[in-house]
């Protein structure tokens, strides 16, 4: 997608230098474009954990980049095996949710292991890291094809009138390589010349609608309005909200979602109210093993600061401000599980289907259900 006209993507191989990987650092938007150069292991471990990058399918391909940076660092005389084991597990601990960082250090692995000499292993993680990220920009735009007839058919009941489409915290295209998974449909149906117009919830703490998907709405021209987490509600009731689309960190193969904080209330809204609430995604966001998303799914928790504190800009500067009183304690979980009951659908790459083990396993037949 376009920054002030310019196409970037969220993740890329620097030009003309491989030993290089850059990314958006997100902490800093919307009020500074700040692109980072990521050399090591560590600045990847980092990245991911501070939060430089975040959303499930960019930390994952950030993660397969970090092996190939680790591997870029060895030395010959090593043990190679022990060392990218090593490697992984750093990367796997920085965050617990997504399980898209499962899914590509895995691939990553297993690819690695097929070569033998240090110089053929890193030349596979390169590769390997670039497919996940070309592949990852394709699944997106296809969520983008499959939902758009969900948002084309809403415009044609209303006779051309904006469609309102409300989404939670950032699974835009830059939680992704590209496109995004929530807001795919949105941009084609956008590009398309439907009407549409975006509730973007603030997203608390660390307001991810606020900061990031009213900014990427905004580069690309689409009508959006930030609202605070708790207007959702109010304004399915007067009819305000036409649809929900939100993104997942983790999906169970039985539909159960895990998504950032606050979805679940939105799904519950949206059930008492009759509007549809969608949930886009990959099929790298499903977790084959795991049926039961509520007893299963690892919930993050994050540093009471993200709470206690704001983060703003002030005469041009970025400012962090106390919000509480300075020994109230606080609690940060950073997601939540909105059951399988609560979504209407699922946007896969593959097609619509409903949030059910039937369902997905009508998309995806060739995938097993995976004993833990
Ligand atoms: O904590 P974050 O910002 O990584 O959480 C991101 C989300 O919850 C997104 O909705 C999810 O990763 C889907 S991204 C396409």
């Amino acid at each position: 997608m376009k920054i002030n006209n310019k196409p970037y993507r969220a993740i890329w191989l620097k030009a003309d230098e491989q030993r290089i990987v850059q990314i958006i650092d997100q902490r800093f938007l919307p009020h500074k474009l700040d692109i980072f150069d990521l050399k090591t292991l560590a600045d990847s471990v980092f990245a991911i954990r501070e939060m430089q990058v975040r959303g499930a399918p960019l930390i994952g391909a950030t993660a397969a980049y970090g092996i190939y940076l680790a591997l870029l660092e060895a030395s010959q005389n090593i043990d190679l095996e022990e060392y990218i084991q090593q490697a992984a597990a750093q990367l796997m601990a920085t965050r617990p949710t997504a399980v898209n960082l499962q899914w590509a250090l895995e691939r990553q692995l297993k690819a690695v292991a097929t070569a033998a000499t240090l110089a053929e292993k890193t030349a596979i993680a390169l590769q390997t890291a670039q497919d996940i990220c070309e592949e990852d920009v394709e699944i997106c735009r296809k969520i983008g094809a499959y939902g758009l007839p969900l948002i084309e058919a809403i415009s044609e009941r209303k006779k051309g009138e904006a469609v309102h489409i409300l989404t939670h915290c950032n699974a835009g295209w830059i939680a992704t390589v590209d496109w995004g998974t929530a807001t795919s449909p949105i941009y084609q149906a956008y590009n398309k010349g439907i009407d549409v117009h975006v509730w973007v919830d603030e997203t608390r703490p660390r307001n991810q609608g606020a900061r990031l998907t009213a900014w990427e709405l905004g580069e690309h021209g689409v009508p959006h309005t930030v609202i605070v987490d708790n207007v959702g509600g109010h304004l399915m009731q007067h009819g305000m909200v036409d649809l929900c689309i939100v993104g997942t960190d983790r999906t169970t193969y039985t539909g159960d979602v895990a998504n950032k904080i606050g979805t679940y209330l939105k799904a519950l809204a949206a059930k008492d109210n009759d509007i549809p609430f969608y949930v886009a995604l990959p099929s790298t966001t499903i977790d084959w093993k795991m049926c039961d998303g509520l007893a299963e799914i690892p919930i993050e928790e994050r540093r009471a600061e993200e709470v206690t504190h704001l983060q703003g800009l002030h005469e041009n500067e970025l400012k962090k401000v106390l919000l509480t009183p300075p020994n109230s304690p606080a609690a940060n979980y950073s997601f939540d599980v909105t059951p399988a009951r609560l979504v209407t659908a699922l946007i896969t790459e593959r097609g619509v289907c409903a949030a059910s083990e039937e369902g997905i396993k009508g998309l995806f037949p060739e995938k097993t259900r995976q004993e833990i």
